[in-house]
C-alpha cells in the first residue's frame, strides 16, 4: 500500500478511546427478562397440585419488583469477566430469597402491609397460612435453584449455597428482622439502626454482589472489593427505602408510603432527619465507588448501579 492510500491513524494520530455511556435501563431490562423466563422454568407451574401454594408463590415473585438483587449478582460478574448464564441460577436464588422475605414482611405479625409491587399483599389474596407457606417455599425453592449454579476452581457449590444460607439466616436477615420489629416504638440509636439495615437489608445485597463474582471464579482481591462494595451499596439502599417511605406517594412505591411512622419504625429519617439521611446515602455510594478501583474501569454495570440506586425515586 503506498503512503498516500494508507488510512492516517496509527502512526500519525493518537487515538482517542471514547467509551460508550453504559446503558442502565437496557442492562436493567435485559436481565430481567432473562431472571423471569429462567425463575418461570425453575417454579412449578401455577396449575400444579397444590396449585394453590405454586399461584400463591407465582403471584408474589412475578407482581413485578425491580429485580435489583439479580442485576448486582449479573453486574458483579461482568465485572469479573464472567457470564450471566454462570450467575443465572445464583441471581434467581436471591429473587426469591428476597420475595419470600417481602412476603412475611408485609403480614400482619410483621408490617402489617396491604400493597406490594403495586397489587394487594399475598396475604391480603391468599390468606395467611398460604402466604406464610408461599414464602416458605420461596426459600426454600431458592436452595434447589441455586443448586443447580456450577461451582469453579475457587468456589465450589457447597461455598456459594453456603453464601446464601449464611446471609438469609438468623444472623443476617432475619436478625435484622428481629431487631427491626424489636425497635418498634422504641428509642434507637444511630448504631443500633445501622445494626438493623446491616442486616435485614444489606447483607442480602452484598450476598447477591458477592455470588455474581463467585459465579465468575473471582480472586480474592476481586471479593473483598465486592464485598466492600455490597455493604455500602445495600446500606445506601436501606436509607434510601426509609427516605422514599417518607417523601414519595404509595402510587410511585406500589406499597403504602408513610408506613414507616404509624407503625413507629427506626428509620434513618426518624432518628437524623431528611436532609442527614441523603448525605448519609451519598457518602455510602461514595464508598461503594471507591471500593470498586480494583476493577481499574471494568466495573461500568456496578458504577452505573450504584449510582441508580441513590438516585431512584420507587
Ligand atoms: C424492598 O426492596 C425491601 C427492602 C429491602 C427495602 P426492593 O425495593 O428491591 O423491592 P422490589 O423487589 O423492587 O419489590
Ligand atoms: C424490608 O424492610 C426488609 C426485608 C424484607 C428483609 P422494609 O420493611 O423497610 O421494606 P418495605 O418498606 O416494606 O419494602
Ligand atoms: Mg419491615
Ligand atoms: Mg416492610
Ligand atoms: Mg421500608
Amino acid at each position: 500500500m503506498s503512503a498516500k492510500k494508507r488510512p492516517a491513524t496509527t502512526a500519525t494520530r493518537t487515538p482517542t478511546v471514547t467509551r460508550a455511556p453504559f446503558d442502565l435501563p437496557e442492562f436493567l431490562a435485559a436481565n430481567a427478562a432473562v431472571v423471569n423466563a429462567a425463575l418461570g422454568c425453575y417454579l412449578p407451574r401455577a396449575t400444579t397440585k397444590p396449585a394453590t401454594i405454586h399461584k400463591a408463590m407465582r403471584y408474589s415473585l412475578f407482581a413485578g419488583g425491580k429485580r435489583l438483587r439479580p442485576a448486582l449478582c449479573f453486574a458483579a460478574a461482568a465485572a469479573c469477566g464472567g457470564t450471566a448464564a454462570a450467575a443465572l441460577p445464583l441471581a434467581c436464588a436471591v429473587e426469591c430469597i428476597h420475595t419470600y422475605s417481602l412476603i412475611h414482611d408485609d403480614l400482619p405479625a410483621m408490617d402489617n402491609d396491604d400493597y406490594r409491587r403495586g397489587k394487594l399483599t399475598n396475604h391480603k389474596v391468599f390468606g395467611e397460612g398460604i402466604a406464610i407457606l408461599a414464602g416458605d417455599a420461596l426459600l426454600t425453592q431458592a436452595f434447589a435453584i441455586a443448586a443447580h449454579a456450577e461451582g469453579t476452581p475457587r468456589y465450589s457449590p457447597r461455598d456459594l449455597i453456603f453464601e446464601i444460607a449464611e446471609a438469609s439466616g438468623s444472623l443476617q436477615l432475619i436478625a435484622g428482622q428481629v431487631a427491626d420489629l424489636e425497635g418498634e416504638g422504641k428509642k434507637i440509636s444511630a448504631a443500633q439502626l445501622k445494626y438493623i439495615h446491616e442486616r435485614k437489608t444489606s447483607a442480602l445485597l452484598c450476598c447477591s454482589a458477592r455470588l455474581g463474582g463467585m459465579s465468575a471464579n473471582c480472586t480474592p482481591t476481586q471479593l473483598a472489593a465486592l464485598t466492600d462494595f455490597g455493604y455500602h451499596v445495600g446500606l445506601a439502599f436501606q436509607v434510601i427505602d426509609d427516605i422514599l417511605d417518607v417523601t414519595q406517594t404509595s402510587e410511585q412505591l406500589g406499597k403504602t408510603a408513610g408506613k414507616d411512622i404509624t407503625a413507629q419504625k427506626a428509620t434513618y429519617p426518624r432518628i437524623v432527619g431528611l436532609e442527614k439521611s441523603r448525605k448519609i446515602a451519598k457518602e455510602l455510594t461514595a464508598k461503594a465507588f471507591a471500593a470498586l478501583k480494583p476493577f481499574g474501569g471494568r466495573a461500568a454495570a456496578l458504577e452505573a448501579l450504584a449510582h441508580h440506586l441513590l438516585e431512584r425515586d420507587k
